[in-house]
């Protein structure tokens, strides 16, 4: 079985732009932010007139590049889908990044959040509208047959949506985040945990990057009270598949050669003055636990004095949807707790925590070609890319630890040294037994790290999703 034509559907695409500040506002292509594009560019470049990609434009800039002309992709076919600025933000900010992302990772402080107020059902209805007019575009470019594969949450409702209008497409939507599991699912209100189940049922699959989400997302649908609200029987939902997808391997170890990647690891090593370095490479999210990681490397020089002076908590984190009060609320927090560290326990010749609050690729590139520890502690991740890409790059046998709640662990537990990661004891000692683990076991976990994640391709992902759709 054939499909002519593949389209893959997501809120941001491969080419964002932004208004120049200091050329007159001219429009600058930006490369989309986030794991999907870079993986998933590569894999469907070169596709031509039978791949395309439909994304949502995300503001002004994307706006004036359509209407320029400029949003043009030289290696795939590119649409942008535009809605009113307030259903855009209703959809995006309120129901998509601040509801659901917040419920699929057991995010909400429950006795305080969230609020569903008449202002957030009138989100919903715009969230509705916003995955309605998705469905319209896909309905209008797609072919017969053709093979559209839906990436995360902002399009839940998609799948029941092109059901309707266009019976003959193969569909398949995947979650890169974690899914809710039912008692969290209780917490949308009614219709709107309805409508998300029966949105997800339409699809012809619905894929995961752990085991654990596919389980949480079965067990909604074989409730019987969630079910209900959807309208439809228990059962275990949609055919289901988990699939973890991997950095383009090959494309890292290029960038990481060249010189922008030199420059900066010559730069990092005078930042950190030769010192170990326990390295973390995040996006600000709430997910990612960024704090707790740095009051644990404070336990560390409280409870084993002799890495005092000698290792340095080199924290590269990147600005993430400042529109909303949260991210920003938590930028402050990392920036405060890294600096009361450094003060209380900084000199001048050294900086315990190095943060930087800066999308910088080359930098963290090159950070991780020479991390002697890598933390990658989220309280619950769909995957977390960062714990393969660093095995890809680093020369250092560097020490993965790991939290048990990152959909990667279960493909990396054996050569990583697992953490709870609420537990800020039990981070810190998992961090001093990297510092001290013998070469040889370093090694050893080093050399199985990267032949797990070299074992897989970000190809075999997208082969995963067209097996799903059964082609
Ligand atoms: O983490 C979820 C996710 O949607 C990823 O799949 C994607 O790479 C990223 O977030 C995009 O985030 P945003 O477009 O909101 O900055």
């Amino acid at each position: 079985v054939t499909a002519d034509q593949t389209i893959v559907v997501s809120n941001r695409g491969p080419l964002s732009f932004r208004f120049d500040a200091e050329a007159e506002g001219e429009l600058q292509p930006l490369t989309g932010g986030g794991g999907l594009v870079s993986s998933l560019r590569p894999l469907l470049a070169g596709g031509g007139a039978e791949t395309m990609w439909i994304s949502m434009t995300m503001g002004p800039a994307d706006e004036a590049a359509v209407t320029a002309g400029r949003m043009l992709d030289p290696a795939l076919t590119l649409r942008s889908v535009t809605v009113d600025p307030d259903t855009y933000r209703m959809a995006y900010d309120v129901v998509a990044n601040t509801t659901l992302w917040y419920i699929h990772h057991h995010l909400f402080d429950l006795p305080r959040r969230p609020r569903f107020d008449r202002h957030w059902h009138r989100a919903w209805e715009g969230y509705r509208a916003y995955n309605q007019a998705m469905a319209d575009v896909v309905a209008a470019e797609a072919s017969i047959g053709a093979l559209v594969l839906v990436q995360d949450y902002h399009f839940s409702l998609l799948g029941r949506m092109l059901t309707q209008g266009r019976p003959d497409l193969r569909t398949v939507h995947f979650c890169h985040i974690p899914f809710a599991d039912p008692n969290m699912l209780r917490v949308l209100p009614d219709h709107a945990a309805g409508e998300l189940l029966a949105g997800l049922a339409g699809f012809g699959a619905c894929g995961f990057h752990a085991q654990r989400w596919a389980e949480g997302f079965r067990a909604c649908f074989a409730d019987a009270e969630l079910a209900a609200l959807a309208g439809l029987a228990p059962s275990a939902g949609p055919p289901s598949f988990v699939s973890s997808l991997t950095p383009d391997q090959e494309g890292l170890q290029a960038e990481a050669a060249g010189p922008a990647c030199a420059g900066s690891v010559e730069q990092l090593r005078a930042e950190t003055g030769g010192r170990r370095i326990i390295l973390r490479v995040d996006r600000v999210e709430p997910s990612k636990n960024i704090v707790r990681g740095m009051l644990a490397f404070e336990e560390l020089l409280e409870t084993h004095p002799e890495w005092v002076g000698a290792v340095v908590h080199l924290a590269l984190v990147y600005p993430s949807r400042q529109g909303l009060a949260d991210y920003l609320a938590l930028e402050a927090e990392v920036a405060h707790v890294a600096e009361r560290i450094n003060h209380t326990w900084g000199t001048p010749e050294w900086r315990p925590i190095v943060l930087h609050v800066e999308d910088d690729r080359a930098r963290s590139l090159a950070a991780l070609t020479i991390y002697d520890v890598l933390l990658v502690n989220p309280v619950r991740d769909g995957l977390n890319l960062v714990a393969k890409e660093g095995p890809v790059l680093n020369t250092a046998d560097g020490v993965l630890v790991l939290s048990r709640q990152a959909g990667v662990w279960e493909e990396l537990a054996e050569p990583s040294l697992d953490i709870n990661p609420f537990d800020v004891s039990g981070t810190a000692e998992a961090l001093h037994a990297a510092l001290v683990m013998d070469p040889a076991e370093r090694r050893r976990r080093a050399e199985q790290l990267s032949t797990l994640v070299w074992s897989r391709t970000a190809a075999d992902w997208m082969q995963d999703q067209r097996a799903a759709a059964g082609l």
